[in-house]
């Protein structure tokens, strides 16, 4: 079953002079086991959607569903929905507030009624799904690395066990090897049944790493779909703020010379696919 968000529209700050149209009818859809990366340019209406999700704002017009239910505010269905659906904030810190990472992690299964033992596990549980180095579980979050931050704002989410997990720039401010390990985990969080929503202006690893893409501009979709048919979209139809990767671009420019390469690929598969057209030629020539 999936979070379904049909044809939803938002503005901050209604009725006043101030007023910004943040989302303009948008449909989209996350399966469990799926991976789906929302892209665009800074202020396209990314946060805003990531938010609808786990039903933190509600939508102006439109609806979201997840599993099947309807979320209305305030209504019990949408403090379980809540539960189903892990978001971690773009900046981990204005999640925080415990003045420990033990006691951070621990907020939100306690207040689900999880005590002694089980909640020891759920935390240990989070800690070692997300990388969080347990020495520093008595901590002042506050105190710590952005990378670390970012781990314990997710344990913190994962300790709920969702069903979904939302991750608002999750690779914002990490190094090679931070985004590296988190891509590790987001595919295994995927591979355990998980629907995976991840915001990011990073479009080379969307593109490598998601089973679908929403891009945004301006608070409308631009274009949704495979990363192969998003790919072919944004090189045809460019949009602002959105670079195509170098290595995407160079797989474009092999296609219209007749090399039979993925338009999503890396580079040693380019390597070989070109190694294949030069033998082919080299026996055509001779
Ligand atoms: N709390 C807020 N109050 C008023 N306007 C807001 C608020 N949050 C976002 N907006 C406006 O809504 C629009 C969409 O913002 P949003 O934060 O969803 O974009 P974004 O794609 O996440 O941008 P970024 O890449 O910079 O994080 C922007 O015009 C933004 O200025
Ligand atoms: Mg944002």
């Amino acid at each position: 079953m999936p979070i379904v968000a049909d044809n939803i529209s938002y503005a901050y700050n209604v009725g006043t002079s101030a007023e910004s149209v943040a989302l303009r009818g948008v449909s989209f859809t996350v399966e469990r086991g799926e991976w789906v990366s929302v892209v665009g340019h800074t202020g396209s209406g990314k946060s805003t959607l990531a938010q609808h999700l786990n039903l933190l704002l509600t939508p102006r017009s439109g609806s979201v569903s997840i599993d099947g239910a309807e979320a209305k505010p305030g209504s019990g269905e949408s403090r379980v929905a809540r539960r189903r659906v892990g978001l971690v904030f773009q900046y981990p810190e204005t999640q925080f507030f415990a003045e420990t990472v033990r006691a951070e992690i621990e907020f939100a299964p306690s207040n689900w009624g999880v005590s002694g033992g089980a909640l020891k596990a759920c935390v240990d549980e989070a800690v070692s799904a997300s990388g969080l180095d347990p020495a520093l579980l008595e901590s002042n979050p506050f105190a710590l690395s952005g990378g670390q931050r970012r781990r314990v704002a997710i344990a913190s989410v994962i300790a709920m066990r969702p069903d979904y997990l939302v991750l608002d720039e999750p690779t914002a401010g990490l190094d090679a090897a931070g985004i590296r390990e988190l891509i590790q985990f987001l595919s295994g969080v995927r591979d355990a049944g998980l629907g995976v929503v991840q915001v990011t202006h990073d479009l080379r690893s969307a593109l490598s790493y998601s089973d679908r893409i929403l891009v945004l501009e301006n608070g409308s979709r631009v274009v949704s779909g495979t990363p192969e048919f998003v790919a072919r979209h944004i090189i045809d139809n460019p949009v602002r703020g959105l670079v195509i990767p170098p290595v995407v671009r160079f797989a474009d420019a092999l296609r219209k010379k007749g090399m039979n390469v993925p338009l999503i690929c890396e580079v040693d598969e380019m390597v070989r696919a070109i190694g294949i057209y030069k033998e082919r030629n080299k026996k055509c020539g001779s």
